[in-house]
């Protein structure tokens, strides 16, 4: 059993819910900490669920070294109501932690940014992906890894029509996605979260940006190891 301590925000997401099950099941991870305004629905010996508001972490955390922060905090237009309150959560909260990991010593920095992520994109949801992205990249870690998959396919809880429409649509013509438009088929988020884990044991250093088909490489890569 190896010794690292793995940092989960989002926890309680669809990728989020994957990625926790793999942490728990990583020997190279001896404890995995959940920060989120809800606890994840599971109990393991290794997790230590933190409930609160993003600004408790430093209070929350102290004395602890974490190695290594997963980032797959985000919500939706539609969720959040407003251009202001998404912004909250899908800039402000992700740059936050991004922050608070480097006051914790973590090495590594995970993020789940977006297909597409552009800063100076007229899409208000594709700017504020680029945007965070800019804001976290040149922070002090030794590795920071954003990935930047298409539209994330798998057992939701709530039910989202204009993402199941757009699935079903990305669907009849993913055979046809081919060379550069393969970045654009839909992909697991199961695959996405595998692919973070692996990312996150290569330990390389530098600043890296995957794309939603090397994602997908990636994260079948893990799976075929690990089954
Ligand atoms: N959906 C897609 O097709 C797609 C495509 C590309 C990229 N992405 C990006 O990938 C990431 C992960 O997506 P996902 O679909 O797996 O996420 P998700 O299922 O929507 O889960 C998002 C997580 O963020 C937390 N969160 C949301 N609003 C919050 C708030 N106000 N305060 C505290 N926590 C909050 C949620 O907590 P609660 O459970 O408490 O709500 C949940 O744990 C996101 O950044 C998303 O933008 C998504």
């Amino acid at each position: 059993m190896g010794d690292r301590t793995a940092l989960l925000a989002g926890a309680t997401g669809l990728t989020g819910k994957n990625l926790l099950d793999i942490l728990l099941a990583n020997d190279s991870y001896s404890r995995v900490i959940t920060a989120g305004r809800r606890k994840p629905d599971r109990e393991h010996p290794k997790l230590s669920a933190l409930e609160g508001q993003f600004n408790s972490l430093p209070d929350l955390l102290k004395g602890i070294q974490i190695d290594d922060i997963y980032c797959c905090l985000g919500t939706t237009l539609k969720k959040a109501g407003s251009r202001p309150a998404f912004y909250k959560v899908d800039f402000e909260y992700v740059l936050n932690l991004a922050e608070y990991g480097v006051d914790f010593g973590a090495s590594q920095f995970l993020l789940i940014s977006s297909a597409g992520a552009n800063a100076q994109s007229s899409s208000f949801y594709i700017r504020v992906k680029g945007q965070v992205e800019n804001a976290v990249k040149n922070l002090n870690y030794r590795g920071m890894h954003i990935l930047r998959p298409s539209l994330l396919v798998g057992q939701r809880d709530e039910i989202r029509t204009g993402e199941r429409v757009f699935e079903r649509l990305l669907n009849l013509v993913s055979p046809l996605m081919i060379g550069p438009l393969e970045k654009y088929r839909p992909i697991e988020a199961r695959i996405v979260a595998a692919a973070m884990v692996y990312i996150a044991a290569g330990d390389i250093p530098g600043v890296y940006f995957y794309e939603s088909d090397e994602i997908n490489a990636i994260g079948r890569n893990y799976q075929d190891r690990t089954s």
